[in-house]
């Protein structure tokens, strides 16, 4: 292959490279996938002289550089989300020039990318510059005139992909978020229908994520889980309708009584009915908790199969918390008890593929009852829960180092750091802005549940930073918040940016500030 510069008529001007591009990049689309493949397409050009190395930064919500995807550029899994100070960097000074620039090596720059030279080329959307796109050149070479024109060309191409993929996210998030002011409006129902025997509404929850873990390990599909954790929480709205008088009857139920009771199903699925799969879900899954595989059940009798798998799903995770919780009518059981009377259980009340799935499920199971609880986190209880299967590689490994003592609070940790390599997959991963806000909508709510928690156990124990403690957690939820509603604006850079701040925080928070809770377990008692 003729390997010199062509002239000027044989030279593919940038739109041919353009067309190549649109016809080769598909939705889905992702940085990543984009920025290989012009890395392809460029490094056979061969009259362009740039290295299979490179990266794409957009400008994130604090007008910094986001690093957002990258090829070869440079070594170590936290290239994966940097932040570059445009005063002191090339890319800086291409997104005010907004000119593609050579730039000759200086020494070692901050991503370990030492001793090459780049061209960075500007990303623009008309007049609004979203980012830069920096390129590794051969030793030796300077880039020539001819070659920054055809990249300025190119620069056109690919900010009009980056704006369409942005419009992409854009409408996601924003779909997204009328789901969820629909879901929100459920679950304050499903929590409504609880306050007379429990204030806190936990119940609901725990249910909700322990009929998604069985669900998990049943291979049911992610957007039926979807519907099942924002759908399971309301089984119980009917409750509505049934009086106080049954409701919070402290001993045993009549048998008039329990008749009256088994109406909760019937009026909870009239007060859910609606055409949406949500409304479907929350309706079918109201009426059918308490169907028995035997057909022994309420309120139709229906038998096996014919039980919609979801409400067989339901009716172990209820069955389960009602045994394991403290209600009006009798003391918490054992999880030991609980569990034998739910494999006991297996093929007369219950689906027997449903009470494996559950029993699998154990180890998360256990974690979510410790996460979502109802009593006040003691810091002398001992926990020994099964182990969780070893996650792959997560991006930031809990280390035993960080346990402060007080194991529960411990639990909750270990389940943050796994929130927040959630996060980096769903980041790093490519899999789009609906499953970067869904994680951090987990993670919301985990800190608000985890920092009452922690909260409640300082102060019941006459914790003496508890003032300091408490806005450090009031800083973070605005911080989470705030990313929540900027991903609208940002979707690209955001789930990046979060994890920026999140990485700084663990170890701030965790290892500085909670780390002195652990005097809760050796010296304080608590006041009454
Ligand atoms: P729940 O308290 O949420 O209980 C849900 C299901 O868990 C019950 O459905 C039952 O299958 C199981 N369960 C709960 N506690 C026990 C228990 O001590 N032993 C056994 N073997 N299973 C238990 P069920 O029986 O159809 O009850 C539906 C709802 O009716 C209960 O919801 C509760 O709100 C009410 N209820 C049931 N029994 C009594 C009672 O004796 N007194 C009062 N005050 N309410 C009751
Ligand atoms: C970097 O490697 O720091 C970004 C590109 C550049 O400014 O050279
Ligand atoms: C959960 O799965 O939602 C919590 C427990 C865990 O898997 O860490
Ligand atoms: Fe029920
Ligand atoms: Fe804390």
């Amino acid at each position: 292959m003729e390997k010199n510069v062509p002239d000027k008529l044989s030279r593919p001007k940038g739109w041919d490279i353009i067309s190549e591009l649109l016809r080769d990049v598909r939705p889905p689309l992702s940085l990543q996938k984009l920025l290989e493949t012009v890395l392809d397409k460029l490094h056979s050009l061969p009259w362009l002289k740039t290295e299979n190395r490179g990266a794409i930064l957009l400008i994130g919500s604090n007008e910094k550089l986001i690093l957002v995807a990258s090829h070869n550029y440079s070594d170590g899994r936290t290239a994966y989300c940097e932040q570059v100070d445009r005063d002191r960097c090339g890319c800086g000074e291409v997104v005010c020039t907004r000119k593609v620039a050579f730039m000759p090596c200086e020494g070692e720059d901050r991503f370990g990318t030492q001793g090459k030279n780049h061209v960075i080329t500007p990303l623009l959307d008309g007049d609004k510059i979203l980012g830069v796109m920096p390129l590794f050149v051969p030793d030796g070479h300077e880039t020539t005139e001819a070659e920054i024109v055809f990249l300025q060309d190119l620069s056109y191409a690919l900010s009009s992909i980056i704006s369409r993929l942005l419009m992409e996210e854009i409408v996601q998030v924003k779909q997204l978020e009328l789901e969820e002011t629909k879901a929100e409006a459920l679950q304050k129902l499903g929590v409504a229908s609880e306050y007379r025997d429990s204030e806190t509404g936990m119940h609901v929850m725990r249910m909700a994520y322990y009929a998604n873990s069985i669900a998990k390990e049943m291979g049911i599909p992610d957007e039926d889980r979807e519907h099942l954790l924002v759908a399971a929480p309301m089984h119980d709205v009917g409750k509505i309708g049934i009086p106080d008088s049954i409701m919070l009857k402290p001993g045993r139920l009549t048998e008039k009584e329990y008749t009256i009771m088994k109406d909760h199903c019937q009026i909870g699925a009239r007060i859910l009915n609606g055409n949406d799969n949500l409304m479907k879900t929350a309706h079918v899954i109201a009426m059918s908790h308490h169907e028995k595989w035997d057909g022994s059940g309420y309120p139709n009798g229906t038998k096996g199969e014919d039980i919609p798998i979801l409400g067989r799903i339901c009716a172990v995770a209820d069955v389960f918390d009602a045994l394991t919780s403290k209600r009006p009518y009798k003391e918490a059981w054992s999880v030991e008890k609980s569990l034998k009377l739910i494999e006991d259980d297996a093929g007369k009340a219950f689906d027997p593929m449903v009470v494996n799935a559950f029993k699998e499920a154990l180890p998360s199971i256990l974690r979510i009852k410790e996460i979502y609880r109802d009593d006040i986190i003691d810091p002398h209880e001992k926990l020994e829960l099964p182990p969780l299967p070893e996650p792959g590689n997560p991006w930031i490994p809990w280390d035993d180092a960080l346990s402060i003592g007080i194991d529960v609070v411990d639990e909750h940790h270990r389940y943050l750091f796994k929130l927040i390599n959630d996060l980096y997959t769903a980041v790093t991963d490519n899999h789009g802005c609906r499953a970067v806000a869904q994680t951090l909508q987990a993670l919301e709510q985990y800190t608000l549940i985890h920092f009452r928690e922690e909260e409640r156990m300082m102060s019941l124990y006459n914790y003496t930073r508890l003032n300091e403690h408490t806005s450090q957690h009031n800083k973070f939820c605005d911080n989470i918040a705030k990313a929540r509603s900027e991903l609208i604006r940002n979707p690209l850079t955001l789930g990046r940016e979060t994890l920026l701040f999140l990485r700084s925080w663990l170890t701030n928070h965790i290892m500085k500030e909670d780390a002195l809770l652990h005097q809760l377990s050796t010296t304080n008692s608590p006041s009454h």
